[in-house]
Parts: structure tokens; sequence; C-alpha cells
């Protein structure tokens, strides 16, 4: 049997992009498999490991490179990351690229508006009334990704699709064995 390898499966894009949403399906199937995989995500580390930070250019660097420290750790040890963070910004993303095992850069897109419609937290209507301020794409930057590895358009496919996408992507890379 081939063994999985680690890798850092890193998704990147607007609030409401679908990114969770995405990265939860993989895990499921993958640990279904019995793969070795832990999922990073945003609301939740920010809940513990970077509690203490908010959403300043300074303190979104200083978030994704903690959390870039663990996929470290974890993808040199044949461990699959499935991180998903907004990471607005390009030139840290490529710093998460150069420290980590088998990095992927995978740009989940959908248009602000389709994001902003499905306001899911409820936060964009907030952020549009100018109650969140800094907030990702309505008063803050997001840079898109300029050499991303795979783009999944989620206002044009299903999580399901997209997850079955990079499932694939995650195999024909040989990183995690053929189903
Ligand atoms: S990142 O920019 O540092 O990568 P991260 O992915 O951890 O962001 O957290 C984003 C989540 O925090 C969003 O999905 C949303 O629920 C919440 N949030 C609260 N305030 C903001 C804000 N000003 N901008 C973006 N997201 C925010």
């Amino acid at each position: 049997m081939t063994e999985q390898k680690g890798f850092t499966l890193w998704m990147t894009g607007l609030s409401g992009s679908g990114k969770t949403t995405i990265a939860k399906i993989m895990e499921k199937q993958l640990k279904d498999r019995g793969l070795k995989i832990e999922r990073l995500d945003g609301d939740v580390v920010r809940q513990s490991l970077t509690r203490d930070l908010g959403f300043s250019k300074e303190d979104r660097d200083k978030n994704i490179e903690r959390v870039t420290f663990v996929a470290k750790l974890l993808s040199r040890n044949e461990v699959g990351v499935i991180a998903s963070f907004i990471s607005p910004y390009q030139a840290v993303r490529d710093m998460v690229r150069s420290e980590t095992t088998n990095f992927i850069e995978v740009f989940v897109y959908a248009p602000l508006e389709v994001c902003a419609d499905r306001d899911v937290k409820g936060l964009y209507e907030k952020a549009f009334a100018g109650e969140i301020p800094n907030f990702t794409g309505v008063s803050d930057p997001y840079e898109e990704p300029v050499n991303a590895d795979v783009v999944v358009p989620t206002h044009e496919e299903t999580p399901e699709e997209s997850a079955a996408r990079l499932i694939a992507y995650l195999e024909e890379k040989g990183y995690i064995p053929s189903a």
C-alpha cells in the first residue's frame, strides 16, 4: 500500500466563499479512508491559539505565522493539513509555502456579491453598515492569489464537487493513495 505523505492544503478566500464547508467535507472523506488529517480553521484557531489577535494587517500576519508553525510540524510528519484562512496577503501565503511540506494554494473563489448574499454569519451586513472595521473585501484588502495551484469557483460548483476535485488533486500529486 502506498503511504500518505504530509501536505498542507491551504484554502484562501473571502469570508463566506466556502472554505470551511469544503474543508469539512474533505476532512470527513479523507478520515473515512483512514488517513491522518488535521483541519485548521480561522474561526476555530482564533478562539484558542490566536485569540489575542484582531484583524489589523499585523495581527492577521501573526495569526498566519502561528498557524504556519503548526502546519509545518504536522506536514513534515506525514499528516495532511487542511487549512482554511482568509489569509489576504500574498507575501504571507508565499511564506507558508516556503515553510510547510507539499504546500498547495487553493483559491476558494466566489464574487464578493455572492459571499455577501450568502452572509452565513451576518457579518457582511454589519460590515456594509460600517459596524465592523477592516472587514476583508469591504473595508480591508484581499489580494487574489497570483499562482494558485487550484481555483475552486464556489458560485459555479457545489461544495461536494470542489472537495472531490481537491481530493483528486491530492491523488494526482501522490500525496494520498488513490481510492
Ligand atoms: S485572517 O485574515 O487572519 O486569515 P481568519 O481566516 O483567521 O482571517 O478569520 C476570519 C474570520 O473571522 C471570518 O470568517 C469572520 O468570521 C471573522 N471576522 C471577524 N472580523 C473580521 C474582519 N474584520 N475581517 C475578516 N473576517 C473577520
